[in-house]
């Protein structure tokens, strides 16, 4: 299968492009970052890239939290309108396979079950309803793919938008001591980009349901603290032990974990690398 990656120069998109090599397809990378012109954003060079494509797997993104407000019309440009300018030349081009990363952020502060309240869901939540109405409206399939913290080599690092274990491994390699947020007991479930990769791969060899949108939580099923991860990683790099500052970072969701059996259960994927494993291979790497 000939697939275009968009962000195939990212953390997870690289990764995304091994594994389908690996299985012998055919990945054709789209990432402003090593071609400029290579923009979900232009639509001439979308349509372009997707000439003889099978199929589409949707990694590109402004990702992260953000540093602030004005960098939000940066954010909804890269994600919102590239998405919309990828699925348009999707429709055109008559390119009906989709596969991309969603992300447990849908979720927002999520649903809890409290002994004096009952369920308590705070807040709205967001729809995905973008790609849902590619699919109905084209009759092609989309899957979308709720990672949860995605670790491993190849992480972006030392810049505000990387990920809470890319901190970690930074502070590391400098021979300070990981700064652990809040007490340190944030749940959430650390998933390999390995693992990510392969879940891709999995549905974009599956057999979706034409004319709609499936999404399935993509973790590793077993839930870590932040505490915890920083501990695993102090110890497997030999640095200093953490220190649990208190601060806090306004955004911050306390818990994220899901529920990922559906997609072992409908799709066949199984994570490979276990906590243990994965972290001591991404304390060791360069
Ligand atoms: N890493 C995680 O833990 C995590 C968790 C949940 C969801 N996600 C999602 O997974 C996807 C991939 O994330 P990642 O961690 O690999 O991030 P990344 O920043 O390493 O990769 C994103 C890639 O997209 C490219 N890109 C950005 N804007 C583009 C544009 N307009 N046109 C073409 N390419 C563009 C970037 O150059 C980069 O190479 C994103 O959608 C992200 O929101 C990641």
């Amino acid at each position: 299968m000939r697939v275009l990656v968009t962000g195939g120069a990212g953390f997870i998109g690289s990764h995304v492009v091994t594994a389908l090599r690996a299985r012998g397809h055919d990945p054709v990378v789209f990432d402003v970052r090593t071609d400029p012109a290579s923009d979900v954003r232009a639509p001439d060079a979308v349509r372009a890239a997707l000439n003889g494509v099978d199929a589409v797997c949707h990694q590109a993104a402004m990702v992260g939290l953000g540093t602030g407000f004005a960098d939000a019309p940066e954010y909804v440009s890269r994600n919102d309108l590239g998405t919309a300018v990828l699925l348009t030349a999707m429709a055109e081009a008559g390119v009906r396979r989709l596969v991309l990363a969603g992300s447990m952020v849908v979720y927002g502060e999520g649903r809890y079950e409290c002994a004096g309240h009952g369920v308590v869901r705070p807040g709205p939540r967001a729809e995905e309803d973008l790609a849902a109405a590619w699919a109905r409206a084209t009759g092609g399939s989309a899957v979308s793919l709720r990672y949860h913290n995605v670790y491993g080599p190849g992480m972006p690092r030392d810049t505000p938008y990387a990920g809470v274990a890319s901190f970690f491994r930074s502070a590391l390699a400098r021979g300070e001591a990981p700064r652990v947020f809040e007490d340190g007991n944030q749940r959430r479930d650390f998933v390999h980009v390995r693992d990510v990769a392969s879940a891709n791969v999995t549905a974009l060899e599956s057999d979706p349901h034409a004319g709609a949108l499936t999404a399935y939580n993509t973790g590793s099923g077993i839930p870590h603290t932040v505490g915890e991860m920083a501990e695993a990683l102090s110890k497997a790099h030999g640095g200093p032990s953490p220190i649990i500052t208190g601060e806090y970072r306004l955004g911050d969701v306390r818990h994220i974990t899901a529920d990922s059996t559906r997609l072992r259960t409908d799709l066949g994927w199984k994570p490979e690398v276990t906590f243990e494993q994965g972290m001591r291979e991404f304390a060791a790497a360069p």
